[in-house]
């Protein structure tokens, strides 16, 4: 596996803020890599110090082998870059707009390819940006990267103002740049956005990754969604280590099972007489959810 961004024990202080106490991980070719995690975790600025917007002061952090802070100049000919907070140029048109965008990446402009990207994600290249939505304003972003024939993709929230078609849209692009081998970093929180198209999450937490690994790797840490009916009642269900937030509603228990604990529940319940059980597959939702939760909650 050809290794393309690459962070290691990556630190950034501001003031009294540790953003970054040590980041740690990487991008392999034509992967695309979920970056999820509560407000101030840290995302963004591990996205700066990769665009070398703003230096590190711990660690080191690489693009194609190269350093992203002294060799900033050369990576970006080869990086595309939608940032969820798109600030344009007020008197121009959006058009206008991702033509300067493409203009600046020194290379002949797609107009075939351009084309293509302003009808699918339905955006009016002829009003001037001081009239676009927020929406509108991430289209100019969105249509100037993907027309742009990177290696790299980063996004930091890139379709927090996209309405679901358009975020279909997105994705479908996503999906068609990794297949001709590029790689994507993609910071959201939108969850069912990175279920959909990441091969691998990272989870940040206070400027630490805390879990990393492919989708089906962290389903099995998460809890399973029981629902469980039974003849008799089960009063000792809560006090199991296994069940978390037990609840009851005429005779029906749901609650979130350890999932390695499933055969213990199993022997567990049926000398209950059970009518009826159901368990539903852990969302990269209940993973998440766990890492905002606080210590304690149970
Ligand atoms: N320029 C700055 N000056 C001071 N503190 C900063 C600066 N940039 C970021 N921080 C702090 O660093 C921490 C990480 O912020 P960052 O923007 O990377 O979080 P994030 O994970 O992108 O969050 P969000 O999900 O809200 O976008 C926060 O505590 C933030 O307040
Ligand atoms: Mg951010």
């Amino acid at each position: 596996m050809e290794t393309v961004i690459e962070m290691n024990q990556l630190g950034k202080t501001f003031g009294k803020t540790q953003a970054l106490k040590e980041v740690t991980f990487k991008i392999n070719k034509g992967e695309v890599v979920g970056f999820i995690g509560p407000n101030g975790a840290g995302k963004s600025t591990t996205i700066r110090i990769l665009l070398g917007l703003i230096q590190a002061d711990g660690g080191t952090a690489t693009i194609f082998g190269q350093d992203v802070w002294k060799e900033a100049v050369s990576i970006h000919e080869r990086v595309a870059y939608v940032p969820g907070d798109v600030n344009l140029w007020p008197q121009l048109t959006g058009g206008e707009v991702i033509d300067l965008f493409l203009s600046m990446r020194g290379k002949k402009v797609d107009q075939e390819r351009k084309a293509e990207l302003i009808k699918r994600f339905e955006f009016d290249p002829t009003k001037k940006c001081q009239a676009y939505s927020k929406g509108n304003r991430q289209k100019v972003a969105l249509i100037a990267a993907f027309a742009a024939d990177a290696d790299v993709y980063i996004f930091d929230e890139p379709t927090s103002g996209l309405d679901p078609l358009q975020e279909r849209v997105f994705q479908d692009y996503v999906k068609e740049v990794k297949a001709r081998g590029a790689s994507v970093l993609l910071s959201s929180h939108i969850l069912s956005e990175v279920e959909q198209i990441c091969d691998r999450v990272a989870i940040i937490r206070q400027g630490e990754i805390v879990e990393e690994g492919n989708l089906d790797d962290l389903r099995h840490l998460t809890r399973t969604l029981m629902t469980v009916k039974t003849k008799e009642a089960v009063p000792t269900l809560k006090d199991q280590a296994w069940a978390h937030r037990v609840k009851e509603k005429s005779g029906t228990y749901t609650f979130q099972l350890d999932s390695d604990y499933m055969n213990d529940f199993l022997h567990f319940i049926t000398p209950y007489s059970v009518v009826k059980l159901e368990s539903a597959p852990p969302k990269l939702e209940d993973l998440f959810m766990r890492h905002y939760e606080t210590v304690g909650d149970s």
